[in-house]
């Protein structure tokens, strides 16, 4: 089984190594290559993407993924940006499921910002569309910096699209998704405002018929935004476009009290994936060594579940991440009184020890 390891920028490759440790500490002879992305291949290789890196993640079987992102790059122009990098894999590979799970764990329940009854065993499966939408439309007005000045019309539009395959395969994989859990699916759209959405509404509904054993309901985004924030408990299996589950997945991040603890995997039609952390780069607290790994090193158990077909081996991460939270031990994102403070790498050390 080989890995691509594409570590990224900021925090990615602190957090990285913490989730490589964990995997190598499972002995599976895993065949891991790391290779650079976002503004690191920038800096070394003049794209963020470069074809040596695409090759290495296409030709393995999962990718592990770190962060890309920094300020530092918010002049360039647009295709060379850091964050084109995590846009290309995921249209090259045609990652175009995202699971972005929000679970409250029983001993973060006060690290977040909602009352404790709200989220108390929150378990919420958010599925984000993520090769289609306005992300991948056509867009308009792209400038090319020049000093740091952009030159360019005074008008710019990105296109908001879906054709219907790409919405049928999305419902599927969430009505799927809905049978393994509570048989419940939210389909949250626009469909008041925009023709899009409209579509995506029609499409999931004539889909839903092949399921009569899970429940569809639909839900406006602005309501859905809302209602996270009210009873998140209400939901089961969320299903949305590529950009109104950009937003709502962080936001159901955070009501899990820290968003460092979430992890993701983004799926093609051969269940090869890429697995990472929901957070970004976090360049404000790079090189600290104080950046939360679990989302990082939970992101490694999806892998091994999902395109490694090692379950079992998913569980003890997952238990050995639970055992560490109840030793009390926290990074600085998840820190209250009473509990102790470690830094990212004895986290990653902490989990090693409970899976042994
Ligand atoms: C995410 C991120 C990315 C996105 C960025 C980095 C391109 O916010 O994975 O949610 O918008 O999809
Ligand atoms: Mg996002």
């Amino acid at each position: 089984m080989k890995i691509a390891v594409l570590p990224g920028d900021g925090i990615g490759t602190e957090i990285v190594a913490e989730a490589v440790k964990v995997l190598r500490a499972l002995d599976l002879g895993l065949e891991m290559e790391s290779a650079l992305v976002g503004g690191a291949a920038y800096e070394a290789h003049g794209h963020p993407l470069p074809e040596t890196t695409l090759k290495l993640a296409k030709e393995a079987d999962a990718v592990l993924f770190g962060a890309v992102g920094d300020w530092k790059y918010d002049k360039l122009e647009r295709s060379l940006r850091p964050e084109q990098a995590i846009l290309g894999l995921r249209k090259n590979l045609g990652l175009f499921a995202n699971f972005r799970p929000a679970i409250c764990y029983e001993q973060l329940v006060d690290a977040s910002s909602l009352k404790p009854e709200l989220i108390a065993g929150l378990d919420i499966l958010i599925i984000r569309e993520l090769t289609g939408d306005i992300y991948f439309g056509q867009p308009r007005g792209r400038r090319t910096a020049v000093d740091g000045h952009f030159p360019g019309s005074e008008e710019a539009f990105d296109t908001m699209r879906y054709s219907r395959p790409e919405i049928e395969r999305i419902a599927h994989v969430a009505f799927q998704a809905a049978r393994k859990r509570n048989k419940r699916v939210t389909s949250v759209d626009k469909a008041n405002v925009l023709e899009t959405f409209q579509f995506w509404k029609d499409v999931v509904t004539e889909v839903s018929t092949q399921y009569p054993d899970v429940a569809l309901d639909h839900m406006y985004v602005d309501n859905a935004a809302m209602q996270l924030v009210k009873a998140p408990k209400k939901f089961d299996v969320v299903v949305t476009g590529n950009m109104f589950g950009d937003i709502l997945s962080d936001e159901a991040a955070m009501l899990t009290g820290s968003i460092g603890m979430l992890p993701s995997a983004s799926l093609n039609a051969a269940n090869q994936g890429l697995y990472e952390p929901s957070h970004g780069s976090a360049p404000d607290i790079a090189g600290q060594g104080i950046a939360n790994p679990l989302a990082t090193i939970l992101s490694a158990a999806m892998m091994l579940r999902f395109s490694l077909n090692q379950a079992e081996q998913a569980d003890r991460i997952e238990a050995a991440v639970k055992t560490v939270l109840s030793q009390g031990l926290r990074t600085a994102d998840i820190f209250s009184t009473g509990t102790t403070r470690v830094s990212t790498r004895e986290m990653g050390d902490a989990v090693v020890r409970s899976l042994k």
